[in-house]
Order: C-alpha cells, then structure tokens, then sequence
C-alpha cells in the first residue's frame, strides 16, 4: 500500500486528474470497470510520475496509503451508487471516498449520511475545468466533513488551479453536499453568462451590423477589461473561427439549438424549491430550451414583427459600446442572483458556506474564471455579511454607471426584434429591487378577492380579509 491517492474511472476527466496528481509527485493508484483502460493510460503516461495499475476493486483498495483517499470518476447518478456499493464493503472506517463528478447535491447528502453510518467519509467535490482544467488544474469545490478535508485538502491544493496570487482554487466548502451544491451554483452561472454573451453576440451582429470576425475583435478588446474572463475568451476564438469544409463562419453553419446536461436545470428548480429570484439562469435555461424546439419555432416563422436594420459606422461602434455596458450590468445581476442562491442553500442545510472563498476559489480554473471575481471576493472580504452584490458600493456605482446605455440597448432589442431575455431579466431584476412600491400590493388583493387568502397592511400589524362579496368592510384575520 504506497498509493496516496486512487482514481476509479479513467474516462477522460478521470484519468487527466489521476495524471495530475501523478505529474504532482503524488503515487496515484488507477483503476477502471475494463482494465485496458487501465493498462492503456500506464502505457501512455506512465512516465509522467508514479502509478500503480489495479486490476480489481480489491488491488485497488489494497494499493491504497490508510486511511485511504480514493475518488470516483464516473457517470453522475446510478453509476456511482454502483462504484460506491463495490468499493465500501472493501474499506475501513476513517477511509474517504471522494465523488468528483457533476452529482446533484441531494444525491451526495444522501450517500454521505448512507456511508457515515459505517464510519466512511464521502466527500463529494465539484470539479471545474473541463479536461484540460482536469489535468493542468480544475478550481475544487469540496463537501464533506473538516476531518476529511484535513486528510484530502493537501493533496487537492497541489493539483488545484492557482490564482493570479498564488493561492489555489480550492477550499473546504462545507459539509455533505455542500461542494456540490456550489459547483451546481457555479454551472447555473456559467449558463447566465454563456446567455448574456449570446445575447450581446447577437445584438452585435444583427444591430450593430458586425461580421463575426468583427464581433471576435470586439470580444478580444473587451476581454482586455473589466469583461476579462474565459467565457469572452473563447468567445472570440469560436467566432474566429472559419469552417474547412465551407469557408463560412463556423458560427453559420452550427445548427442554431443548445443542448445541456441538466445542472442549470437543477440551480433553477432547486432555486425555485429555497425561493431565491434567479431570473437571469433561469432564462439562460428556457433560452437554452427555445432553440431546442424546431416545430415550434418552424411554425413561428411567419409570425408578425420588426427585421433588425443594421447600424453603420460610428453608430454601430458607439452601440457596441452600449453592449459592453449591458452585458456587464447584467453580469453583476447573474453574479448577484447566484451568490443569493449559495446564501440561502448555505441556511436551509446549515453548512456555513463563506461567499467570498467560493470567489476566490473560482478566480482560476473553472469556466467562470474571470478577473470580476476578485472584485466580489474583495466586496465579502470588506462585509462578510454583505446581503447582496448590489450592497455593495463599488458594484452599485458601476451599475448606476452602466445603466443609461443597458436600458438603450434593451429599447433597441425591443424595437428591432432581438430576443434579450437575460438582459430584460437582469434588468428587470435591477428595477424590482429598487422599486419603492411593487404591484405585489395589488396581487395581494386579488388573493384575497377570489380566495380570502388576507393581506398585511403597511401602517398597521397583523393580518386582514376584506369581505368582498359583502359589504366590503375589513376584518382583522388574527
Ligand atoms: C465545468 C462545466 C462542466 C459542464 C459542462 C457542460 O465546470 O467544467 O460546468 O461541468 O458539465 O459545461 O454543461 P452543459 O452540457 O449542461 O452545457
């Protein structure tokens, strides 16, 4: 037993990680359901470091270091209830197993309180990055007991993506699921702001009158400011891109649906279950949804509304301008709404999640890496109780700024018939939480109108019912 680490499930992000550890001078034992996996990817990168081949569950375990640390790498949902169910039986109280794959967090409670009884740690970790991320270093999201990120936290701090300041992309999240959770948190923004790129990608080209090649210089300057983040990187690479076979954009010749795995689902329902307003995901979602649907929208075609005329010249550029405004006030909106979410998950399982360590730990790494999020790690480090992104005066200054040009740019999509939902939402959003007064007043009398379903009233306490089919006077529901 000299394996400080195993890795079970050598599909791609399996075996990068294990070669990650392997390159980070860690002895990783490797192991996979068909062993010429196993066999194939020591053949391939054994030299990279120190591996120890297991052909069975049982050499696997037996190769690994007590207590022991090994991680499941397979398919989300019955596929690691299946791992989980070979493996536990082989180990020993005080062992760790680690599930790194996109599992729902109610899946992961469910296994760590199962696996808790026999005396196993079960941490599930988010893991960010893609296969790259995987194996030049992801940003960590790890759940689970304190005393098992004593024993792993080491290890995922060596192979984790490291900040612009050195520190790695990984920290203890919390408890049981709360890794998960997060890493779920994490996708559903990352849907918002592929959403919010999409929109302004579109704006630009059917309102600002840009080519797509124009639209990747465009990305590029902006991703040498405030925007600068992976998503706008790659944003600029893909609209760079030409296809062999046509000689058109690639952009052009892509079928116009997007697809999706189901964890930006999941942050809405489960936002939807802690009652948290996460608009700007959620149309990230159903937008997502729309495309999908091609009878609908062939149906839709004929349907009765404006072409967008293109601008030229100095309107388009100083429009492309405004859209840089947009999409960053929308941005902070999304980052807003997915903080929230993580507070409110955070209360509900009670793990004491610190907000401004999942910035940090996504300053690297993952997919919404970004340089805005040092600026919200800085906006929880000022207040750790910060209620919410917009508290915060320097997010709040740069929306006021911002917000001119937002709302130009949702009057113009309006106008020329440019689908906007995440913009309209984010700002929307913005709108409600300023609002002095909000209809609600108005939805309450109603409610109370066809269901006596009672009222509160602002100048006094208590609760009230107006008999409306009777002489209208009000009583107190008390
Ligand atoms: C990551 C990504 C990854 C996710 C893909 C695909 O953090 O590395 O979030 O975990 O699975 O982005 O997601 P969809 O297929 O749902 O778009």
């Amino acid at each position: 037993s000299t394996a400080q680490i195993g890795v079970t499930g050598l599909a791609v992000m399996g075996s990068n990680l294990a070669r990650n550890f392997a390159r980070n001078g860690f002895t990783v034992a490797v192991h996979n359901r068909t062993a010429a996996k196993t066999r194939a990817l020591v053949a391939e990168h054994g030299d990279e470091g120190t591996f120890v081949a297991a052909e069975s569950a049982k050499e696997f375990v037996d190769a690994l270091e007590r207590p022991r640390r090994l991680i499941v790498m397979v398919k989300a949902g019955e596929p690691t209830d299946a791992v989980i169910d070979e493996f536990a039986p082989l180990l020993e109280p005080g062992d760790v197993i680690i599930d790194g794959g996109n599992a729902h967090f109610e899946d992961t409670r469910r296994r760590e309180r199962q696996l808790r009884e026999r005396g196993i740690h079960f941490v599930g970790v988010g893991i960010s990055g893609g296969e790259e991320g995987a194996l030049l270093g992801p940003s960590i999201m790890p759940g689970g007991s304190a005393e098992s990120y004593a024993s792993l936290g080491p290890l995922l701090e060596k192979i984790a993506a490291k900040a612009a300041d050195g520190t790695p992309c990984t920290s203890h999240i919390g408890p049981d699921g709360a890794g998960h959770f997060v890493k779920m948190v994490h996708n559903g923004i990352e849907y918002a702001d592929m959403q919010l790129i999409a929109e302004a990608y579109h704006l630009l080209r059917d309102v600002a009158g840009y080519s797509p090649a124009r639209i990747a210089e465009t990305f590029r300057a902006w991703n040498r400011g405030r925007l600068d983040s992976y998503l706008i990187e790659i944003t600029a690479e893909v609209l760079a891109h030409t296809d062999a076979a046509t000689g058109r954009p690639f952009v052009d010749v892509v079928a116009d649906a997007a697809e999706q795995k189901g964890t930006g689902r999941w942050t809405v329902q489960i936002a939807l279950d802690l009652g948290v307003p996460v608009s700007g995901i959620a149309e990230a979602v159903f937008a997502r949804s729309v495309s999908g649907h091609a009878a609908l929208r062939a149906a839709s075609a004929e349907l009765a509304g404006p072409r967008a005329t293109p601008l030229s010249g100095a309107e388009a550029d100083a429009f492309a301008a405004q859209v840089e405004q947009a999409l960053y006030a929308s941005k902070i909106v999304s980052y807003t709404q997915g903080f929230h979410q993580i507070r409110a998950g955070s209360e509900q399982y009670e793990w004491g999640v610190d907000p401004g360590a999942v910035a940090a730990l996504w300053r690297g790494g993952c997919i919404i890496r970004a340089a805005f999020l040092d600026r919200i790690k800085a906006a929880y480090d000022a207040r750790p109780d910060l209620p919410s992104l917009l508290s915060d005066a320097g997010f709040a200054g740069e929306i006021a700024a911002a917000q001119d040009d937002w709302r130009a740019v949702l009057v113009a999509a309006v106008r020329q018939g440019i689908p906007v939902p995440a913009f309209a939402a984010s700002l929307a959003y913005y709108d409600a939480l300023r609002a002095e007064r909000l209809p609600a007043a108005l939805t309450q009398g109603q409610r109370d109108f066809f269901g006596a379903h009672t009222y509160r009233r602002t100048d006094r306490e208590g609760s009230f019912h107006t008999l409306w089919s009777g002489d209208r006077s009000e009583v107190s529901t008390d």
